[in-house]
């Protein structure tokens, strides 16, 4: 009988025997090389959750109160990081890190974490995700550590619609830490928004005239079923296709031509409708109406040392305890390939139904996974 490997029985098994049953599993993964799958797909962007924790409360990814989070012990450490970080890189062909959360700012040592990874990789490009609450105490510090990127979390440039969905009175700090992350010399600030019906979507033009006088790159993002309160509907969902008109209806947008690269966001540039000048450029990501799985480059470690080969999965690997335990460089590369080799095709939320007929919401929210 297969060996099932969800979340409950990795954590009752010892890592050790839950690598045997990964091992019996991935039979057919490769010994050496990167990260494919069974679908040929490469795992070439690596993103580390470095906390569970936030700062702030959106609706869309947390419930309001009741978070358990994961104990201090079992968060990965900044040597952690830097080992699983040069691993992936000089044995499993990963060529670019992004570091999230949670909120990565609530680490103190994130600073640690990304100078550790950047004297080991000089030219690995570094970003955040994230919703630049004290960034502007901080944004000098991470650039000299050698953070390279940053996408700031902002849904609204209203005060009161930013405290009804962040749960949070946080608007001006952020802002602050917007524009301390330009002077700080990081290019492009690129700003992620969901909207969400009702709430915020009247303000996706005021949103985008914002960044657009600002020089940041907006992207718009589908709500994903992923909230702490399984609160998303299909009908709550504002679809690509409709923020398209939305934004379509005041500015003339006309395709990009950049290669995506399996980068998600479809892109325009932005014109001024009357005198055409050009004004920016804008990202939708379709992740739930035109989802873009078989192009997925993503490889995910959780704040605890977990591989979770997509953000839909329902299992995670536990690559931390098999390092904590001593083993090797190679024996951890080569469990993350076979983690790898079972990635899941797709996630199903588009699907027909609600979330889509094969889509079932992992138990665990966006902010514990990682965005
Ligand atoms: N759907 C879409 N995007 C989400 N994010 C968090 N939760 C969701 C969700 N349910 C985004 C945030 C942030 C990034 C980490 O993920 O806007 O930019
Ligand atoms: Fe925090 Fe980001 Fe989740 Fe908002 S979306 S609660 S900022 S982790």
């Amino acid at each position: 009988m297969a060996v099932r490997l969800g979340i409950p029985t990795v954590r009752d098994a010892s890592a050790q025997e839950a690598a045997a049953a990964l091992a019996r599993r991935a039979a057919g993964a490769p010994t050496s090389g990167g990260l494919v799958d069974t679908f040929g797909r490469l795992g070439s962007d690596l993103r580390i959750s470095l906390t569970d924790k936030c700062n702030l409360r959106c609706t869309y990814c947390m419930p309001a109160e009741g978070m358990q989070w994961m104990p201090q012990s079992s968060l990965l450490t900044p040597a952690e990081v830097r080992r699983l970080v040069s691993i992936a890189v000089s044995d499993l062909g990963v060529r670019e890190l992004r570091l999230t959360g949670g909120e990565p700012l609530v680490r103190p040592d994130l600073e640690d974490i990304i100078s550790g990874v950047r004297a080991d990789h000089p030219r690995l490009p570094i970003s955040i995700t994230t919703n630049a609450v004290g960034l502007d105490r901080r944004a000098a510090d991470l650039v000299s550590a050698g953070l390279d990127r940053i996408n700031v979390s902002l849904d609204t440039v209203d005060a009161e619609t930013y405290r009804e969905m962040a749960r949070r009175d946080r608007l001006a700090p952020v802002l602050r830490g917007i524009d301390a992350a330009w002077r700080a010399g990081l290019r492009p600030v690129k700003v992620n928004a969901v909207l969400m019906r009702g709430v915020n979507d009247d303000q996706a033009d005021e949103l985008l005239a914002f960044c657009l006088e600002r020089g940041l790159e907006l992207r718009f993002i589908e709500q994903m079923p992923l909230d702490g309160d399984h609160g998303w509907t299909r009908d709550g969902m504002v679809t690509a296709v409709e923020i398209r008109e939305r934004i379509g209806s005041r500015w003339r947008l006309e395709p990009d031509d950049v290669p995506r690269d399996g980068a998600p966001a479809q892109r325009w540039i932005v014109r001024d409708p009357d005198s055409d000048v050009r004004l920016g450029r804008v990202g939708i990501i379709a992740s739930v109406t035109e989802p873009f799985c078989g192009d997925c480059t993503r490889t995910r470690l959780t704040a605890e040392g977990r591989i979770r080969t997509c953000l839909f999965s329902h299992e995670e690997f536990d690559l931390l305890s098999l390092l904590r335990a001593g083993h090797s460089d190679a024996e951890l590369a080569q469990v993350w390939r076979q983690a790898t080799w079972l990635k899941p095709a797709a996630h199903g939320m588009d699907a027909p139904g609600l979330g889509g007929a094969d889509y079932v919401q992992p138990d665990r929210s966006m902010s514990a996974i990682g965005g």
